[in-house]
């Protein structure tokens, strides 16, 4: 579906900016509702310091906005964080990935203090899983990685010609049902050859904002008074 008639990624996309104030550097995610925001933050450039990207195609976007991109290494940690999701659950855990920006997303998220996710009500799910979870893997460790997914119950799919803006692979995990997303961040974790696992669970979101045909919701896994 064309991004600009999703009602609901457009609705989620512009109750971020009520998360944005003045002199603000923005962390900004990836992907087409982040597009949606990034073209409502153009009408607030004058006043935000800057943005700091999570993939080149946000950071070509965010320029052609008139918005100027910040390295990470000179901003220290920054405010806010916005970023969409593949899957989100009402606690606030995610996967991310579908468009291969997650190592330099959970970077982002990692360095912020409050994670704003931006979803449709499409994306809203009990239990993680259904939408294949997407694995960083250097090169070379690709089929050892995906051994051992298959050993934990998981079917890896490559996706094949895919490069990530970090010259490592994506392995898209098909076939599981994540009943402890913490747990399982943390198992991954522990595998040399992947970079980074596409399940945010131990930074979960802080707010998730989910639009609806019919309006906008908002939850609040942990308590975060705005
Ligand atoms: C990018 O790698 C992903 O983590 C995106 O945040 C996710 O795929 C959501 O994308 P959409 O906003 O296009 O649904």
């Amino acid at each position: 579906m064309n991004t600009a008639q999703n009602p609901g990624k457009q609705a989620a996309a512009e109750a971020a900016l009520e998360w944005i104030d003045d002199d603000m550097i923005v962390g900004v995610g990836t992907g087409s509702t982040v597009n949606l925001f990034i073209a409502a933050l153009a009408a607030r450039r004058g006043r935000i310091r800057g943005a700091v990207s999570s993939s080149e195609a946000s950071t070509a976007r965010l320029r052609a906005a008139g918005i100027e991109v910040l390295d990470l290494n000179s901003t220290g940690d920054l405010e806010i964080y916005v970023d969409g999701a593949d899957e989100a659950t009402r606690h606030g855990y995610l996967i991310k990935g579908g468009g291969g920006a997650l190592t330099r997303e959970k970077i982002v998220a990692a360095a912020s203090r409050r994670f704003v996710c931006i979803v449709d009500g499409s994306k809203m799910v009990d239990v993680l899983g259904r939408f294949p979870l997407p694995i960083e893997v250097v090169p070379m460790a690709r089929s050892y990685i995906a051994r051992q997914i298959t050993r934990l119950g998981g079917q890896p799919v490559w996706r094949e010609g895919f490069v990530t803006d970090n010259g490592n692979a994506i392995l898209d995990v098909h076939g599981l049902s994540i009943l402890d997303p913490v747990s399982m961040e943390r198992e991954l974790n522990q595998l040399p050859g992947i970079v980074t696992v596409g399940l945010f669970a131990q930074r979960p979101a802080d707010v998730v904002l989910i639009g609806d045909p019919s309006g906008l919701r908002k939850i609040v896994p942990q308590t975060d008074a705005r």
